[in-house]
């Protein structure tokens, strides 16, 4: 049998090809030369000189290795590894914990079956529907469960998880239930009018047994642990997370309040067991359709406690009144999430702008019909979205230049001003702009 060569049989013990590839601006699949590997090769090249481990390591250039959407790629032999790298550091991390100290940089790694970068494909778990509820004006509540009522992955309060829907598409709901009952996710759904079929897809066609795919869960509206005090409005089924927080809290010795809001009694979703979580922490505000009979926002919000955050969930009017009402509270103890996807007056116009896919090399004209969201997928990108309303920041992109014009309802004052994410779904540029995106 031969045997396979030992290190001290080779010239070199480590062969490192950097696709150094170039391709016209605008191709589809872009090149690693457009995204600045001929200069990170040279100085690869020249570092294992400084290292002096350049006896050790051949740093050559090479032609396209086919992987070009993933790009600048190197491949390194005789392990036939293969990375991403972007920066010098990059560089100076393949050096320094490959080639020095023989481990892999987990984070650079390319993986053999991967096709486009940050594949970061939510994982899909496998629920059944256990129980149903349903409740007057179209509001039910389900408990999802896994195989065998196994425990389900853990979730904070305020975590939602997205059920993928049989037509396609992907809706976030929030968690309701017990955070210490780990064997059973439970949703409070209600009708939408305006939806574009994910509600009204589960409350059609599921029901006790059916299966369901879904995401694990993830938090965009989580607790501040710092609090000295909670303050909750909700408005409708925009009380679901706010369950899973009370039944939290009930066993921490943290004051909190609940401020429900809804037109009457039965429109309260789930109303009994917001009365078993919160007890005597429990406002009720109904208006009987008349807001001027509803919750007082200006006395409620007008001296914050030493300590206080409030958390507003529910229709988008209720959470712009209340982040208004609350723009003098301390930075960061003001905490949103929309719940209803009322259509917004969008009162700002759609100009024509530009964006750049940073990663592919490609420039797309945004026309004012059209997002950029479904701009870029249309340039044949995949990218996730759910709400498609600005609210729930799935579609979040890494904004590497440009001026944007920020219309979600996900980031805070400051993420907006300091303007390094944007919902492509939904926010947009002024005429001419040029936004450059991490994609
Ligand atoms: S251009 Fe570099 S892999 Fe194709
Ligand atoms: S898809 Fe929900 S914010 Fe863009």
């Amino acid at each position: 049998m031969k045997e396979s060569a030992s290190s001290s049989d080779r010239y070199f013990d480590i062969h490192v090809f950097c696709c150094i590839n170039e391709r016209v601006p605008g191709h589809h699949r872009g090149s690693c030369s457009a995204r600045g590997s001929v200069a990170l090769q040279e100085y690869m090249k020249a570092r294992s000189k400084e290292l002096k481990i350049n006896q050790r390591i051949r740093v050559n250039k090479c032609g396209c290795l086919d992987r070009c959407e993933l790009g600048p790629v190197m491949v390194i032999y005789p392990e036939g590894i293969w990375y991403h790298y972007q920066s010098r550091e990059d560089i100076d991390e393949i050096l320094d914990t490959h080639v020095i100290h023989g481990r892999n940089v987990e984070r650079l790694l390319l993986k053999p079956e991967q096709k486009i970068m940050n594949p970061e494909v939510p994982e899909r778990i496998e629920l059944h529907v256990g129980h149903v509820d349903e409740y007057s004006h179209d509001i039910s509540r389900y408990e999802l469960m896994g195989e065998d009522g196994k425990e389900l992955a853990p979730f904070e309060p305020g975590a939602h998880i997205d059920l993928f829907t049989g037509d396609g598409l992907r809706r976030s709901y929030s968690l309701a239930g017990d955070p210490a009952v780990r064997d059973r996710y439970v949703l409070g759904i209600r009708r939408e009018r305006a939806s574009r079929g994910g509600s009204d897809w589960l409350l059609d066609h599921l029901s006790v047994g059916d299966r369901v795919e879904a995401s694990l869960p993830s938090n965009n509206f989580p607790l501040d642990q710092t609090a000295a005090r909670h303050t909750f409005i909700a408005g409708g089924i925009g009380v679901t997370p706010v369950m899973a927080m009370g039944h939290q809290l009930r066993l921490e010795s943290v004051d909190f309040h609940l401020h429900f809001c809804a037109p009457d009694e039965s429109h309260a979703p789930l109303l009994d067991e917001v009365r078993l979580i919160f007890g005597d922490s429990l406002s009720l505000h109904l208006d009987n359709g008349d807001p001027a009979k509803g919750i007082d926002l200006d006395h409620l919000l007008k001296t914050p406690k030493p300590g206080e955050h409030v958390y507003v969930c529910g229709p988008l009017g209720l959470v712009a009144s209340v982040r208004e009402k609350a723009s003098h509270w301390p930075d960061g103890s003001v905490h949103w999430e929309p719940f209803t996807p009322e259509p917004a007056e969008n009162t700002q116009e759609n100009e024509a702008f530009e964006v750049v896919l940073s990663r592919r090399n490609i420039r797309l004209p945004v026309t004012p019909e059209k997002t950029i969201l479904e701009t870029v997928r249309e340039a044949g990108v995949e990218i996730e979205s759910s709400c498609e309303d600005g609210l729930c920041g799935c579609c979040r992109i890494r904004l590497l230049g440009g001026v944007p014009e920020h219309r979600d309802l996900v980031l805070t004052d400051a993420e907006r001003e300091s303007s390094k994410e944007i919902m492509i779904c939904i926010s947009r540029a002024k005429a001419g702009e040029v936004l450059v995106l991490d994609i």
